[in-house]
């Protein structure tokens, strides 16, 4: 694959981001390893307005990577409760009881190093390695790909690796030489993606939100092809799902059920999905819809007021009143539904 020269992209990134990017959100203060690399796996999946309410929770209960390495892995997925992509959460708890066990509690500052830790990708090794050691090393998460991509007129198909591989030594390419440049400018490729070069509606196609700095550089738009690059061609097959959720009340407690280790919602809290109860007496509510990455759940929660307690229940299930549910790992459409619960019925 072969790059034009974009003349001055670096330097012209850096004074962009010196002057237009972000500079103050919260894992910009104080940057410790641990510090970036929790707000990193954050913001993996999750938009910075989230993120920016859950990491400063996440650290006042987890001040340090001894605190998170040492509690049970349901600590952290309750901690991590709403976020989704729960993965996250166990291999942050791993994560973190390799970084005590093998490196003192201190993360290693080599990218190569950090990409062998659990959950941590080539492109986020490199962030925590500028961003906390200001080593020389190249980002290329999702939206950076976009940027490149655009830039310089890539309309290769960014599923396919050897693509991805040109992308990543171009990448390497771009790099400043000193550490304070290098943080500006993997800031300003992350700022400029989230800000200015977006999926929908770029500034260049909205010309209302003002003007791209690479405007009469960028090959995609000097081409027209902005909103062919990146190109998509990879579509996910999305399953359609049904799920029963049997909401079983007694005297003000709900029966919830931890799920198991693998597949949606591993190791999270959720209502049992079979009737256990021999009376007809469930009230079907509103269907809840909720989408995952490749399945759309359909839920049918089923209400039943208990005048007894069943006498026996399975060993992953446990009668909560609601505040102590609400502490638990719960997805979503859980912890949402059960307060509507309390809201409209006022039983619970
Ligand atoms: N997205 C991924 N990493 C980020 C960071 N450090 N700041 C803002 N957005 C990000």
């Amino acid at each position: 694959m072969k790059f034009v020269e974009i003349k001055n992209f670096t330097k012209d990134l850096i004074s962009w981001q010196r002057e237009q990017g972000r500079h103050h959100l919260p894992w910009q203060k104080n940057r410790t390893a641990y510090r970036v690399w929790l707000s990193e796996i954050m913001l993996q999946q999750t938009q910075v307005s989230t993120v920016i309410d859950r990491y400063q929770l996440f650290l006042k209960r987890f001040p340090n990577v001894r605190a998170l390495a040492e509690v049970s892995v349901d600590d952290v997925l309750a901690e991590w409760s709403g976020m989704g992509y729960y993965t996250r959460a166990r291999n942050l708890h791993k994560c973190a009881q390799v970084v005590v066990n093998e490196y003192d509690g201190n993360f290693p500052s080599d990218p190569e190093l950090l990409e062998r830790l659990p959950g941590i990708g080539k492109s986020t090794a490199a962030a925590i390695a500028v961003f906390s050691y200001g080593v020389r090393a190249a980002i290329l998460d999702g939206n950076v790909k976009r940027v490149l991509a655009r830039l310089w007129g890539v309309d290769a198909d960014l599923s396919k690796s050897a693509a991805v591989k040109s992308l990543w030594a171009h990448a390497e390419q771009l790099l400043p030489s000193t550490p304070d440049d290098l943080v500006s400018y993997t800031q300003g490729l992350m700022d400029f993606g989230a800000t200015h070069c977006t999926q929908y509606q770029p500034v260049c196609m909205s010309p209302d939100k003002g003007a791209c700095l690479f405007r009469n550089r960028c090959q995609a738009k000097l081409n027209n092809q902005v909103e062919l690059i990146p190109l998509k061609i990879k579509k996910i097959n999305v399953q359609q799902v049904h799920m029963d959720w049997w909401i079983f009340i007694y005297k003000g407690k709900i029966l919830l059920e931890k799920r198991p280790e693998t597949g949606i919602w591993a190791g999270l809290w959720s209502f049992p999905e079979q009737n256990l109860s021999h009376k007809n007496n469930a009230e079907k509510l509103n269907v809840v819809k909720h989408v995952l990455t490749h399945r759309h759940l359909n839920i049918q929660p089923h209400k039943v007021l208990l005048s007894a307690q069943f006498k026996k229940i399975n060993a992953n299930q446990e009668w909560f009143n609601l505040r102590d549910a609400l502490k638990l790992g719960l997805p979503k459409p859980v912890s949402s539904f059960l307060k509507s619960l309390d809201l409209i019925h006022g039983d619970v």
